[in-house]
């Protein structure tokens, strides 16, 4: 083709598309269609647009712009009623329903944490305020950070004081969140004092108060001359910053293989203020008549677990507490059965609106 031919061509198929009414093509197939004819790959234009390599460059520079601007304006004319027909069907499929403007919208679900999330944040903040830092762990741990290091040899019956799950080889879901202070203090040079929530688990039966999967906040302090009265001070304190400072706090003698002295830590029973005779006169049944609720074990942290750290138990002494998180929330929010955590019922959950954290002037 030469290139009078060529432009004639061009003009030729110029005068189609002028020739072609867009306000009168309803639907997109049919523009897509007309697309296709002209500027699909074997279409009209784009085969004169392939042949323009044989004319030559001057013959090109002259007309491959007018090529180009026809193609474009093809272009947007497409995208222009593209947008025409949508807009057309939208307005039809509106007019074809009806719709009931009185009807009452739904009001958006608000989001909010997880009540345990919630009281996790507000042992932290508590403890927070106390100098105590946010430390974390592996959920799976090794046998020697989950046991051997915190002063439980293998084959010592303490192990079976934790109902674990093995993972393989020497690996396990880690039972408590003590494991994170042989980290802390590996990783730190002491003094400091570090906290570590998290979750931990547990081979166990499932009911009211037990659930293989529950949560702990684990503290650790370190320091030249600590005693168990600071213990003793620190826990009373927290305690009576989450629970209002008319509870009380009994400490018991108790053992763990990596505390001594050990205790385990009782909080007056909020069902029945502590008198052991609930609301309705019956003996209190989540105290068991006693008055008191088991919240957390706790004790001294022992020379051997320090050894194993390698600190010089000579020096250095601290102590250490794990708190059960699931426990404290179930006393704070008076909730009688652990598994409400877990199914995650809206009409449970929504009534835990973003604690407020605790007023600590
Ligand atoms: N790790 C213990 C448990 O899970 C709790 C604990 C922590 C006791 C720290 C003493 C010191 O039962």
């Amino acid at each position: 083709m030469n290139s009078s031919d060529w432009e004639k061509e061009l003009e030729k198929v110029a005068r189609e598309i002028s020739a072609e009414n867009f306000s009168a093509i309803l639907s997109a197939e049919d523009l897509e269609r007309l697309r296709i004819r002209f500027l699909g790959r074997k279409g009209s234009l784009t085969e004169l647009l392939r042949s323009i390599k044989d004319l030559s460059i001057e013959e090109r520079k002259l007309l491959a712009p007018k090529a180009q601007k026809i193609k474009s304006q093809l272009e947007s004319q497409i995208a222009a009623r593209i947008e025409e027909i949508e807009k057309l069907r939208f307005e039809k499929d509106i007019n074809s329903q009806s719709l009931d403007l009185t009807l009452p919208p739904l009001s958006p679900l608000r989001g909010r944490f997880h009540p345990l999330t919630q009281m996790q944040n507000q042992m932290a903040h508590i403890l927070g305020l106390m100098g105590f830092s946010w430390a974390e762990g592996p959920l799976i741990e090794d046998d020697e950070h989950n046991f051997t290091a915190l002063n439980i040899p293998e084959h010592h019956s303490a192990r079976d004081m934790l109902d674990t799950f093995y993972v393989e080889g020497s690996k396990v879901m880690r039972t408590h969140t003590s494991p994170v202070q042989i980290r802390a203090m590996r990783q730190k040079k002491p003094p400091f004092r570090i906290i570590s929530p998290g979750r931990v688990f547990r081979h166990e039966a499932i009911d009211a108060t037990h659930s293989a999967v529950f949560h702990q906040v684990e503290g650790l302090y370190v320091d030249k001359n600590v005693s168990f009265a600071d213990l003793k001070g620190t826990l009373e304190e927290f305690l009576k910053a989450l629970f209002g400072p008319e509870i009380k706090v009994r400490f018991r003698p108790s053992y763990f293989p990596f505390t001594e002295p050990s205790a385990e830590v009782d909080l007056s029973c909020l069902f029945c203020s502590g008198t052991g005779v609930g609301k309705d006169r019956h003996p209190c049944g989540i105290c068991k008549k006693t008055g008191f609720i088991e919240i957390l074990g706790a004790g001294m942290v022992h020379p051997n677990v320090f050894k194993a750290v390698g600190y010089d138990p000579e020096i250095w002494s601290g102590f250490a507490f794990g708190i059960g998180v699931e426990r404290i929330a179930m006393l704070k929010w008076q909730i009688k059965d652990i598994r409400d955590f877990y199914q995650n019922d809206v009409r449970f959950l929504s009534q835990f609106k973003d604690a407020e954290l605790p007023l600590f002037a």
